[in-house]
């Protein structure tokens, strides 16, 4: 997938001739790339997909556990464990099970958004014919009180639907999502609360910049200014207050009801000053969608500020992250093939947003031509019917260390889409 080298010294006619050659080799070579994960990700969708019965589940991840030791060492602190060996014993025996989701689960959007991209990249009826019937699957959690997550949710699977197979029902669906969503707006603080559980007083993770994109779409379909206004207003809150000087981003910021900072931590991350490598994902995906749809330059600033960093602070010899940016560098630290995936995708965008954007465009290509490697592609058949391997849900709770998760498919079947709009 890299297209682009650097000839300094050729004389004209024979730079034109050789940049010609050199171009369409690889651009050969991107096709031939970008054909066989498409081969692979519609068959393993496919198969996934036949698998839907009654019990309406989806395709999440696999079930992992480390022992103690291991997770030590990569958070540099003591971690609790259970001491109690049933639940021990339990953990233990699920470890290498396939994870599948009810349709209440956050990531329950991912597996029919896969299906949607995975049917715009290759025209396959049958992909088209599985999106629509795990998106409408979905139709009871789409007002679900108690989560920030219906972004995710309903973004990914109506979203895409809306974008490849449009009707009013599915605009309907989007609308009332995002009034969901804007109840938990809360103009004092000037953020939509995240998580429900917990002690802290208002929960906002950066997370939560990635429901935005539902909001500024409801604006769109109803003309009405006030979704786009709660978007906005989120944002510029949670640039003021998640973003170190570094502009890494903490995972949480809580809020105390008069809008000033309860606390900040990185609750999936390595310790609270941590770059958690998926937060630094969503921030850049986020701050390049909300210049997209607002053409503040305050928002594309802060996605170059984030872009940038990333792109310094990731030293791995392919730009797939370790978990967390400040995790040891060992033989065995996790990667997160989902970070990954989800900065590759944002940085394609941001090429296409400001000036000099090629550097971006590389740094994606190399990400999605990594990823498309033997070492992350899985093999027909193989990976539980997931896409790419190697990613990390939460390592300090022990959740989805080193496996594939559905939100990593998703977001590399979107940069895939996004590169050949490029082309
Ligand atoms: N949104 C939850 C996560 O990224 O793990």
């Amino acid at each position: 997938m890299i297209r682009r080298k650097k000839v300094k010294t050729w004389p004209l006619p024979l730079l034109i001739v050789g940049l010609c050659f050199m171009s369409c080799r690889q651009v050969q070579q991107n096709t031939d790339c970008t054909t066989h994960a498409l081969d692979i990700a519609s068959y393993q969708l496919k198969q996934s997909a036949r698998m839907l019965n009654d019990s309406m589940l989806l395709p999440r991840s696999t079930w992992t556990y480390h022992d103690e030791a291991f997770l030590v060492h990569q958070l540099g602190h003591d971690v609790v464990v259970s001491d109690d060996p049933l639940e021990v014993h339990s953990k233990k025996a699920l470890s290498g099970q396939q994870r599948n989701c009810p349709i209440s689960d956050w990531t329950s959007g991912f597996f029919p958004g896969s299906l949607w991209y995975a049917y715009e990249l290759t025209g396959d009826e049958e992909l088209k014919q599985q999106a629509v019937r795990y998106t409408n699957i979905l139709y009871p959690i789409h007002t679900m009180p108690g989560t920030h997550d219906l972004g995710f949710m309903i973004n990914c699977s109506y979203g895409n639907a809306l974008r490849l197979a449009h009707n009013d029902t599915i605009a309907t669906v989007i609308v009332e999502t995002a009034d969901a969503l804007c109840n938990r707006f809360n103009p004092a603080i000037g953020c939509i609360r995240s998580w429900d559980f917990g002690t802290w007083n208002f929960p906002v993770i950066i997370d939560n910049m990635m429901n935005l994109d539902l909001l500024f779409s409801a604006s769109k379909i109803t003309g009405n200014n006030k979704y786009y206004n709660i978007a906005v207003t989120h944002a510029q809150t949670t640039m003021k207050h998640h973003f170190r000087p570094d502009y890494t981003s903490y995972h949480l910021v809580s809020y105390n009801e008069d809008g000033t900072v309860e606390k900040k931590e990185t609750h999936q991350g390595r310790n609270d000053e941590s770059a958690w490598s998926r937060g630094q994902a969503w921030a850049v995906y986020g701050y390049t969608s909300c210049y997209r749809e607002t053409k503040d330059t305050v928002f594309l600033n802060q996605a170059i500020h984030i872009a940038d960093m990333i792109m310094e602070r990731v030293k791995t010899n392919d730009s797939i992250p370790y978990w967390d940016y400040d995790a040891p560098v060992e033989i065995d630290t996790p990667r997160d093939a989902s970070a990954a995936s989800i900065t590759a995708s944002a940085l394609i965008e941001l090429s296409t947003l400001v000036s000099g954007g090629e550097k971006y465009l590389n740094y994606a290509e190399a990400i999605l031509k990594n990823l498309s490697s033997p070492e992350y592609l899985a093999k027909k058949g193989e990976n539980y019917g997931f896409i790419l391997k190697h990613s990390t849900g939460s390592l300090p709770h022990n959740s989805e260390v080193d496996t594939p998760i559905n939100y990593a498919d998703y977001y590399y079947l979107e940069g895939l889409q996004r590169l050949k709009m490029q082309d």
